[in-house]
């Protein structure tokens, strides 16, 4: 007969994402009785709370990442073009890399290149306006043995990641970094790009628990990518044979590829398609 849990989950979700779910739950009861129990995960998934804040992590590639709202949980589509821009471009520990990733969130995408790129080969850093993104960053960090030194040097055998609270909007932005400066090899960034029109369009799961900051770009869902252009479009931001990769929302690639052609400084653009064929990156090369 069937469990009383799985036949509300079931319910709420439909058969077929009530049975995988129910299985993740079961693992998760029984690596760890008390911290999960399935009667208080089943009702707040039935509430509509995400399973991944329930469960608290999130694989992302080969890493799994703790995952807490309000910071975004890293969805697929991004890890798709993440371990896309990881085979394009090979930094070595010859000629290291310094990456900036515009609104890190979680610190997916770095923490993701800092393990997918050989050791020594890439110092990274990564922004955002959210203390509770930097926080849970800097732990995602330590949890994926990437080294974050505090007194400011760049070790030549390993990965480093660091991060700065600031919002990349205002006009002096970058000044303020401390642990990397410009010029920047690579810039990304997944900015908030859903239009405030389609606030009522989103699932609730969304809506009620990830931050508003890490969604809304904006009246037309492009306020970011006119910042971000801005930034490379600055003498000395991007090293002359940089590169850009930006995660963009539906329909959005050919208005994000035109703004930062218009910079003048992006000599070459392509939009990658993520795995449901959707518009989903530009990544210019200066
Ligand atoms: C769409 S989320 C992406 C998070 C993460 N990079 C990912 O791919 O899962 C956008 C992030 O930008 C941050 N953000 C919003 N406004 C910002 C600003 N003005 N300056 C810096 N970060 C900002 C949000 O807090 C949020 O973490």
């Amino acid at each position: 007969m069937q469990s009383p849990l799985l036949a509300k989950l079931t319910g709420r979700l439909g058969a077929r994402q009530a049975l995988l779910e129910w299985k993740w739950m079961n693992e998760a009861a029984a690596s760890a009785p008390s911290k999960f129990s399935l009667q208080d995960m089943v009702r707040r998934r039935c509430f509509g709370e995400p399973l991944q804040y329930i469960l608290g992590t999130q694989p992302f590639g080969p890493l799994n990442l703790l995952v807490r709202p309000p910071v975004l949980i890293p969805r697929p589509e991004t890890e798709h073009w993440v371990i896309k821009l990881s085979e394009t471009i090979r930094p070595t520990a010859q000629n290291p890399c310094r990456l900036l990733d515009l609104g890190t969130g979680s610190g997916c995408i770095p923490l993701l290149l800092c393990h997918l790129w050989s050791p020594g080969s890439v110092h990274m850093h990564g922004v955002d306006i959210s203390p509770h993104a930097i926080h849970l960053a800097n732990e995602n960090a330590l949890l994926s043995g990437i080294s974050t030194p505090s007194d400011g040097t760049t070790p030549r055998d390993k990965n480093t990641f660091g991060t700065t609270l600031a919002s990349f909007l205002i006009p002096t932005f970058p000044d303020e970094l401390f642990q990397i400066k410009p010029p920047f090899d690579v810039v990304t960034s997944n900015p908030p790009y859903i239009p405030w029109k389609e606030f009522l369009e989103l699932p609730r799961s969304v809506s009620d628990y990830e931050d508003p900051r890490s969604l809304f770009g904006g009246p037309s869902g492009l306020e970011f990518y006119e910042a971000i252009a801005r930034f490379i479009g600055r003498k000395g931001m991007v090293s002359p044979d940089g590169v850009v990769a930006l995660e963009v929302g539906r329909g959005q690639a050919n208005a994000v590829e035109e703004l930062i052609r218009t910079t003048g400084r992006v000599r070459h653009t392509e939009i990658w398609t993520d795995p449901w064929g959707v518009e989903r990156a530009v990544v210019g090369r200066m």
